[in-house]
């Protein structure tokens, strides 16, 4: 008996870590949560800049657009997951619509990671000319997620 209930008490611990895990942030303050995705936000923003010198010509460093844009692929797949459920109080830019519309917003999030897949496909394939409008589709989808979820 004293064995069934140590193996149930087991598979709790494993399925509650195991729910914690996949939200994240359960149990971080919610001013961590918002400092720590304004860090990811700014991280994205930092290669996305730097993608932006380099498809431009401003900067000629054909050896960096590959690590640029695979970092913002890496880094647009932690956007979902730095939003979890009751984020919206503190001092951060998101507005509570997001709550309300989570599915949209992934759906927003997910258009950023396949245009960011894209971009890294274009280099490997040295298609530049290509990867350069590709640029503009990446900037249109930060944008149509900030005029609808970010206060400006
Ligand atoms: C799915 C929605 C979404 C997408 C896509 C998105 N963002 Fe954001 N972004 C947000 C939200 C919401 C905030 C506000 C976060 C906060 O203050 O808690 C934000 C904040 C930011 C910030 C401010 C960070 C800070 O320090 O306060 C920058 C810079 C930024 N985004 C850049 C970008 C760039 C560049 C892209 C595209 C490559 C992008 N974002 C794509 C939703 C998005």
């Amino acid at each position: 008996m004293k064995y069934v209930v140590l193996v149930l008490g087991l598979c709790a611990t494993l399925f509650f870590s195991g729910v914690t895990s996949a939200y994240g942030q359960q149990g971080d303050s919610s001013d961590n949560v918002i400092k720590y995705r304004q860090y990811v936000m700014s991280s994205i923003s930092s290669h996305f800049k730097a993608l932006k010198y380099l498809t431009t010509g401003r900067i000629t460093q054909p050896q960096q657009w590959l690590p640029h844009a695979e970092a913002l692929l890496d880094l647009t797949n932690m956007i979902e997951s730095s939003f979890p459920e009751d984020s919206d109080f503190g001092d951060t830019d998101a507005k509570e619509i997001i709550w309300e519309n989570k599915g949209d917003f992934n759906q927003k999030a997910l258009k950023l990671i396949k245009a960011s897949e894209t971009m890294v496909k274009l280099i490997e394939a040295q298609k530049l000319d290509e990867a350069r409008k590709q640029f503009n589709t990446i900037a249109k989808s930060c944008k149509s997620c900030h005029k609808k979820y970010r206060e400006l």
